[in-house]
């Protein structure tokens, strides 16, 4: 049997290039690898730790769905589904709970930086956000979890919780590992000491939109002093962040990319990437125009996903159970 692979991304708002580079690229390259089982969500129950209007909610959705399969998501090869029509996953967080210490969860990064970002709205589902994630994680024995740098945290949390549990009711839960890209942490465009991230779309390029706009965007990034294209994220943080996004667009190495722009300057450099990130990025939005004028089709992919991810889900929940004494006789 293959070992399980698993990975989620929240409907909250267009996707960018850290998504794409650092995750999505990724999904479709480990599923054509042929190597694993599948399973890639729609993390729609996480997306309800943010503040976020009940009325946009299905578009999103439906985006991140639209998203997986542009990018080449293939549910041939992969079950694609959406988080929240699995209750499993919510069972398991709540089961998970009792063996979480919450000292654990109030040091995660990801808890302190939104709860700051949105102090008005700092509530307990943003609290027990890695427990949920956990609950993704364990609920389908996942070996493997592809995500960029800023899950690791949560990762080693559901490594943690896996082994916790094992110790305590008998083992039943693998200890997943990440698998992270050479772009696990592509940086602002206006800022290179900021990740880029939807909660600052200001530094995004996102993967919607239009060559003008992608053209303007990569003009505007901010550069470091001096003219010579090289990778030193230290002393060169901007263009080595500029250096990781080309080499990835393009797929050459950092090494290549340095060589290639050995005698240019940062204009001719911006140019090239440009144009690297339009060539791969218009392939993709042809194929998501195509999608939304079908978003009938992609209803009843999501539709058959979850069935077989509730197949899976269901069994391994009632497993759980019985492990904790649940289960009478
Ligand atoms: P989300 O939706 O915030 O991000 C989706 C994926 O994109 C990666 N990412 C980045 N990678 C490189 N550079 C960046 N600037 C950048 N910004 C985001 C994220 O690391 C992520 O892999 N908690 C997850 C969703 C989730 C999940 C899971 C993932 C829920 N349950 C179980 C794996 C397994 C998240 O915040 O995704």
């Amino acid at each position: 049997m293959k070992p399980v692979l698993i990975s989620g991304i929240q409907p909250t708002g267009k996707l960018h290039i850290g998504n794409y580079l650092g995750s999505l690229q990724n999904f479709v390259e480990l599923q054509n690898s042929g190597k694993y089982e599948c399973y890639f969500f729609i993390a729609d129950l996480h997306s309800l730790t943010e503040n976020f209007d009940p009325k946009e909610k299905p578009d999103q959705i439906m985006d991140v769905a639209l998203d997986y399969l542009a990018a080449g998501l293939d549910p041939k090869k992969s079950v694609i589904f959406q988080q929240s029509e699995i209750p499993a996953h919510s069972e398991l967080q709540m089961l998970l709970s009792n063996i979480t210490p919450f000292g654990e969860l109030r040091r995660m990064t990801q808890f302190k930086d939104k709860s700051e970002s949105q102090p008005e709205n700092a509530n307990v589902g943003l609290f027990n956000y890695p427990v949920l994630m956990a609950a993704d994680i364990l609920l389908y024995d996942a070996k493997f979890v592809p995500v960029g740098e800023d899950q690791l945290q949560h990762l080693e949390l559901t490594r943690t919780l896996a082994r916790k549990f094992n110790l305590k009711f008998g083992k039943i839960f693998l200890e997943p590992q990440p698998i992270l890209t050479e772009a696990k942490r592509i940086m602002s465009l206006d800022d290179p000491t900021k990740k880029m991230s939807k909660s600052r779309p200001a530094g995004c390029l996102f993967l919607d939109d239009d060559e003008k706009t992608i053209k303007e965007k990569i003009k505007r990034a901010v550069t470091d002093s001096g003219h010579e294209i090289k990778y030193n994220p230290e002393d060169k943080p901007a263009i080595s962040n500029l250096i990781i996004i080309y080499s990835n667009f393009s797929g050459i190495t950092i090494k290549q990319t340095e060589k290639k722009f050995e005698n240019k300057g940062y204009g001719d450099f911006k140019k090239d990437i440009s144009e690297e990130i339009i060539k791969n990025l218009s392939s993709f939005q042809i194929r998501k125009k195509k999608l939304i004028k079908n978003k009938t089709a992609v209803k009843k992919i999501i539709i058959s996903g979850n069935k077989r991810a509730g197949l899976a889900a269901t069994k391994k929940i009632e497993d759980i159970k019985i492990k904790l004494g649940l289960t009478i006789d």
